[in-house]
Order: C-alpha cells, then sequence, then structure tokens
C-alpha cells in the first residue's frame, strides 16, 4: 500500500509510460541524480531520494494533467504540447526527442505537392496540427482521427496519407512510407503547472534546473 501520493509536499512529474520519450526521460532524471526503484508495474513511481513521484501517462494526457495540477512537472514532446496544451509554460528544452511532424504517403502515391492533398484522406493522431497546417496551405482535405498505429492506415486503405512523428525513420519505412512535407519540428520539453510551489521550485534547483529557456 503506497501512502506516498497523497504527502502534499511531494512534487509529480509526468512522463510517458511507453513510446520514444520514455527512456530518455528516465536517463535524464538518473543523470540529475534521481533514483527510483526497479519498475514493479505500477504506474506511480515514488524517488527515493526526492520528494516526488512519477506518474506514467499516455504522452496524449500529458498536458491535462499539469494544466490541472494533478501533476506539478511533465516531460513531453512539444509537438503534443501544441496539439494539447499549447498554453504551459515551458521551462527547459531537453536535449533528447527531436523529431518531426510529417505528412507521409506510400511509396508508389501521386501525391508530390501539399496541393495534392486536396479531396485526400489523412489519418492523425494530430488533428488541430494537421488543420492549421492544411488551412495554412489552402488545401481541404478530410482528417481521420486515430490515436495510435497511424501507419498502418493506408495500407488498409483508411487513409491516403498519414500525418504523424518521425525520429529515426524506422516505423515510416516498415510500412512502405515516405515523408513528403514537414508540418513541425519538435523535442522534449519540461512544463510545469500554472501553480507556484515553493516545494516545486526547491525541487527545480535541487536538480540544476533554473533558469526558464
Ligand atoms: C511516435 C510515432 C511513431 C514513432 C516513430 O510514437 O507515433 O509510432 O514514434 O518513431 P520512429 O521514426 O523512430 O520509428 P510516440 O513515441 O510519440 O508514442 P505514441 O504515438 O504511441 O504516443
Ligand atoms: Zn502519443
Amino acid at each position: 500500500m503506497m501512502h506516498i501520493i497523497y504527502e502534499p509536499e511531494r512534487q509529480r512529474m509526468a512522463i510517458q509510460k511507453s513510446g520514444r520519450l520514455h527512456k530518455a526521460s528516465m536517463d535524464f532524471l538518473s543523470a540529475r541524480g534521481l533514483i527510483f526503484p526497479a519498475n514493479d508495474r505500477t504506474l506511480i513511481l515514488p524517488c527515493e531520494n526526492f520528494d516526488i513521484d512519477l506518474l506514467y501517462l499516455r504522452d496524449d494526457d500529458i498536458p491535462e494533467y499539469v494544466r490541472s495540477g494533478v501533476a506539478d512537472l511533465g516531460i513531453v514532446g512539444e509537438n503534443v504540447l501544441a496539439e494539447k496544451g499549447a498554453d504551459l509554460p515551458i521551462i527547459a528544452k531537453m536535449d533528447f526527442g527531436r523529431c518531426k511532424l510529417v505528412i507521409a504517403a506510400p511509396k508508389d502515391s501521386r501525391i508530390r505537392t501539399p496541393e495534392d492533398l486536396g479531396g485526400k484522406r489523412i489519418a492523425t493522431s494530430y488533428p488541430k496540427l494537421l488543420s492549421e497546417y492544411l488551412a495554412k496551405e489552402g488545401v481541404e482535405a478530410s482528417i481521420v482521427p486515430i490515436s495510435g498505429s497511424t501507419e498502418i492506415t493506408p495500407e488498409l486503405d483508411m487513409s491516403d496519407a498519414i500525418c504523424d512523428l518521425v525520429q529515426t525513420g524506422s516505423t515510416l519505412k516498415a510500412h512502405d512510407l515516405v515523408p513528403l512535407f514537414t508540418v513541425m519540428e519538435s523535442q522534449a520539453v519540461l512544463i510545469e503547472s500554472p501553480a507556484k510551489k515553493q516545494a516545486k521550485e526547491s525541487f527545480l534547483s535541487q536538480i540544476g534546473i533554473g533558469a526558464i529557456v
């Protein structure tokens, strides 16, 4: 039975439960001296030597946890922040998680320019960023909202193109998709809840994060 999370002076930091940013976030915290117990599949991990608990979440949910103050801090991609919580303050840019949000299509697709997307179906977990991009390009297309595994939708004829993240490019490659247009460049950032808390400031200065970047 864990009682730790109810102690108000303990901070909570939301990080991605699995996916591109999980290991890099854990490595970042370890490098700053934080020690965690071996993960026994819990989704709340108490730090052993700082007053902070990690919440393992879907990355899309991190902005809402931080905005509501349930989490004091969060590590999330700028892409998710722009899609879900652009108003939250960024306190540091992390040196990891660099990726691009791209529009990609099957190798044999005839889509060559953004105008060619007109009337096409584009599957994405980033409907807000995609619709802003299409509006900027003056193109009308149909957005197919999906919450994951977007890369399989063209081969299932659910879409003509996708708008998704590319880091190494191996997921696109595995599905014979080629990146065509960049919607946004992104990296991992540290965000904080709007509530100013003494404990949060003191935690950040203990791990060497002070100035706003
Ligand atoms: C992203 C994206 C791809 C993968 C691309 O997932 O959805 O599946 O990373 O990486 P690659 O180019 O190195 O193959 P992310 O970790 O953001 O998790 P999520 O989409 O499941 O939230
Ligand atoms: Zn996600």
